[in-house]
């Protein structure tokens, strides 16, 4: 084993830079393989430091060419440079100018983090600490300062060059093939916004004004060709500036915003001031190639990166630790935009499915950590749905417990006390209970106390003193460093639903703060007495999912259908039918028959036909749990291949039962002639779709007929690929000849060769492995680009269960295979793989011996592992 001890970060280690950048100049001299760092910083010594006290820069991977004060060459001995840290000895006294060149190679640079090359563009990745990829510098957020960057590059093949923000001078450099720009971006940032284009691109363009009568030029920028498949990312654009407006008063700052969309990206995208940088998947788009799935996710993410520039950006984080500042909040606003803009029921349902499928499990396994953790050994790893999703809830919470006024003027307290600086959690805390004169200390618990709190609910009626008690209990199982846990507050919405379906109300309450139909649980235990009940009620909690907790309700399955059925609370109808589902499924994988089941087929088949109720809401209500979801409620002694073949029998069952059902409302959806991506036309396919993966789940011939019809009369990706879907999952004939006949039509363009890959990655199959090894063979995968990675190995550990939970443990070890493999190229994308090893401790026995085991080769194999994988690893086996 060959590794070096990762250094642990500590918060409570947290300390000021002994200097200050009071401004940073650049100059890039841009070469594919040697391109040259010029960077000026003008420092000085911060009070209290002492005299000569020594300058340490961060870096990583860089080659040192010399280094200057004030104009002078340093002596070799006057500093020391290595690959990781440039340390000058004894610095003036007083501001002084620090001239570092550096040499970096953005050919060879398969990390995609600091400068690198996708595609013949010049591109830049910073967050968290990419920076010190590019030259020495206090690559940590709380250093602000701010930025003048001269680009210098061949004209011919890089005729655009972008920069932070506003556009300064730009001219060819005589006697030679190059130009350069100059940018400058007035607002003092961290170096983790920094940001860096070149290239030979297409640009879309548009005007803005903002609500002050500000002129903005909106620019998109893409590789040539695409440039006809960014009119949604735009409109999402415009959109999300005016609502940002509207909503939380937020204006744009610059005179120019820039998005550049480059196709080798590790994460989603990237806020840089000025200079958006985007992964391709989340802006291009047209019907042909994109789903409505892909157009929501594009409308989510241009508007969450330009909603960073407040929240993010002119306010940021004080470190690391407090990424949730940014990213919780960014989230929480891209949701209510989201919301705002379609419905927000359906909205709200789409965020509770990927919070439970991708927090939950994240937050009961090895990998649980705080909202806002305390240490760490690489910050990339915590870029997690619990900083991001979790983070939102938190958000969202505090909005529910002071109501929208109260809110928004905790936020403009924010805006206003803040902007300009590195904050934490406790600063933002303090605006709320500020701007309302209330006391959030309990609230805050969220914050730092990990784990899923498990809520238990038993309801009781008195018909002769004409009360209803609810027994309330909160229960949060221990986490990785934290053994003992507090109980939370936690805000619950409810009503206690009467026999005709209306909320009845209550005269008075005890036994915990209960103001309207908000319930303030906040002990272990409660006792809440309801007095003036007239009749029995159904109680409906958690309405609106009002906290991320885990709601064990004791309630029979009768009451559950009557909420399915009758809950105002359309966020709650989902949820009685997503409980019903989970018991039934539960009970059907442990071989027993289930009470109450053709009761409850019965009632989804009312609810896909009920014309009250929004399309994408019934589509969603049809969703059975995946096969992911029920072994997390299962949670211990997990047997994948029961699961699979209980949710597949049932999936069954329902299409059998209901198939008269699901072709009368397939065959009666009427969908326009043109192919629009608003949200009742989404939501009409989805429910069409829904419906037809149903009658697929029948098996009968007739139905693989339609499907295949479906999937050749399809004129938009979303329908293609949901008919493509159904034909491989449940083996139709026609699977083969569509899959050929998807990948010759989409064979060049590679975002919708992603999606074929997906696909076949979740094909049931004897050796999945060897399939798996197959595909990445194929023309269309590659091991150097992120989303194909993430379509094929992603889609097969995150979509094929059974396969990747193989009891032989072929899934294991070939996991640990490839997580070793990416390492040597891309650590980042290596350890978001290997987190699929995170639920290894709910298997049972014969799984869990073939897990651990390859997590243990990983470790002991004969290559220096990245602090991204080796933590991982070292966290899941724990
Ligand atoms: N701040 C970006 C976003 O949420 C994500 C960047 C993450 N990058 C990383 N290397 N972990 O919009
Ligand atoms: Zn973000």
């Amino acid at each position: 084993m060959r590794s070096e001890t990762a250094q642990l970060i500590k918060l409570e280690d947290y300390k000021e830079t002994p200097y200050v950048i009071e401004n940073v100049s650049l100059v890039f001299k841009l070469q594919p393989e040697a391109t040259e760092v010029i960077s000026t910083l003008t420092l000085s010594r911060r009070e209290g430091t002492e005299v000569g006290a020594p300058l340490e820069l961060d870096g990583d991977e860089l080659t040192l060419v010399s280094v200057a004060i004030d104009r002078a060459v340093l002596a070799e001995e006057a500093y020391e440079a290595s690959p990781k840290k440039l340390v000058v000895h004894t610095p003036p006294a007083d501001t002084f100018k620090l001239e570092v060149v550096t040499k970096v190679n953005p050919t060879t640079n398969t990390k995609l983090e600091g400068l690198y090359l996708s595609q013949g563009i010049y591109c830049t990745q910073c967050e968290a600490e990419g920076f010190r990829r590019i030259t020495y510098y206090y690559d940590r957020p709380d250093v602000l300062s701010v930025f003048t960057t001269r680009i210098e590059a061949d004209k011919a093949t890089n005729p655009i060059l972008l920069g932070n923000g506003n556009p300064k001078d730009a001219e060819d450099i005589e006697g030679t093939d190059r130009h350069f720009a100059v940018w400058h971006d007035p607002h003092p940032k961290p170096a983790y916004l920094f940001a860096l284009v070149a290239g030979d691109l297409a640009c879309t363009s548009e005007k803005y004004t903002t609500a002050s009568g500000k002129p903005v030029d909106l620019n998109i920028y893409v590789e040539k060709g695409n440039e006809d498949r960014t009119d949604w990312s735009m409109d999402s654009l415009v959109r999300s500036m005016r609502w940002d407006e509207k909503v939380f008063g937020r204006e744009y700052d610059l005179d120019v915003f820039n998005i550049v969309a480059v196709s080798a990206f590790n994460m989603g995208a990237m806020e840089n001031k000025g200079l958006n940088i985007f992964n391709d998947k989340f802006i291009l788009a047209d019907s042909d190639t994109a789903t409505d799935m892909d157009y929501e996710g594009i409308e989510t993410v241009v508007a969450h990166e330009y909603f960073h520039n407040w929240t993010g950006n002119r306010i940021t984080c004080r470190e690391w630790f407090q990424l949730c500042l940014k990213e919780g909040l960014t989230v929480f606003r891209d949701q209510e935009f989201s919301s705002d803009e379609r419905s927000r029921p359906v909205k709200r349902i789409a965020d509770v499915i990927r919070l439970k499928s991708r927090q939950f499990p994240e937050d009961q396994g090895p990998l649980s950590h705080p909202v806002r953790p305390t240490e760490y050994k690489e910050i990339n790893n915590f870029y997690t749905a619990t900083v991001y999703d979790k983070g939102a809830e938190l958000v969202r919470m505090i909005k529910t417990i002071l109501g929208a006024d109260g809110f928004r003027k905790g936020m403009d307290l924010y805006f206003e006390r803040h902007d300009g600086d590195a904050s934490t959690i406790e600063d933002f805390l303090k605006c709320f209970e500020d701007a309302n004169q209330l006391d959030l200390s309990h609230f805050s618990l969220w914050y730092h106390q990990s784990g899923t709190p498990f809520v238990k609910a038993n309801g009781s009626y008195d018909e002769a003193a004409k009360t209803f008690t609810l027994e309330l209990e909160q229960n949060t199982a221990a986490t990785p460093g934290q053994d003992e846990k507090k109980p939370f507050f936690i805000p619950i919405r409810f009503g206690l639903v009467g026999p005709n379906g209306d909320d009845l109300a209550y005269t008075s309450v005890e036994g915990a703060h209960v103001d309207g139909d908000l319930l303030h649980l906040t002990e272990d235990k409660q006792t809440v007495v309801f007095q003036g009940i007239g009749s029995k009620p159904v109680p409906s909690l958690l309405r609106e999912f009002s906290a991320p907790v885990k709601l064990e309700s004791t309630l029979s399955r009768e009451d559950q259908i009557f909420l399915m059925r009758h809950d105002i609370d359309p966020f709650n109808r989902w949820q009685a039918t997503q409980t019903l589902m989970t018991e039934l499924l539960i009970e059907l994988t442990n071989g027993e028959e289930p009470a109450g089941k053709d009761a409850f087929i019965e009632a989804l088949g009312h609810m896909a036909e009920d014309e009250n109720l929004d399309y994408a809401f019934r589509g969603f209500g049809l969703m059975l749990p995946s096969e992911q979801d029920i072994a997390l409620e299962i949670g211990k002694e997990v047997d994948t291949d029961a699961i699979g073949k209980a949710r597949d029998a049932f999936s069954k069952e329902i299409g059998v039962t209901l198939y008269d059902t699901f072709k009368r409302i397939y065959d009666a959806m009427e969908m326009p002639a043109t192919f629009s991506p608003d949200a009742l036309s989404a939501g009409k396919r989805a429910l069409k779709l829904r419906c037809l993966s149903y009658l697929g789940a029948a098996q009968t011939k007739e139905s693989a007929a339609l499907t295949k019809a479906h999937f050749d009369n399809a004129d938009n990706m979303t329908d293609r690929m949901g008919a493509l879907t159904v034909l491989v999952i449940w083996q139709l004939a026609g699977a083969q000849d569509a899959l050929k006949a998807f990948e010759a039509r989409h064979k060049d363009t590679a975002l919708a060769m992603d999606k074929w890959l997906s696909i076949a990655a979740r094909a049931p199959s004897e050796d999945a492995i060897a399939a798996i090894r197959t595909l990445t063979e194929h023309p269309a995968f590659s091991w150097d680009n992120p989303n194909r990675i993430y379509a094929l190995i992603g889609g097969f550990l995150g979509g094929n269960t059974r396969g990747f939970h193989a009891a032989d443990g072929s899934g294991y070890d070939y996991l640990a295979e490839i997580t070793l493999q990416l390492d040597k190229t891309n650590p980042q994308v290596a350890s978001r793989m290997a987190k699929s090893f995170g639920t290894w401790k709910n298997m049972n026995a014969e799984r869990r011996v073939k897990a651990e085991a390859a997590l243990k080769r990983i470790l002991a194999a004969d290559q220096q592992l990245s602090t991204d994988v080796k933590e991982i690893v070292e966290l899941c086996l724990d």
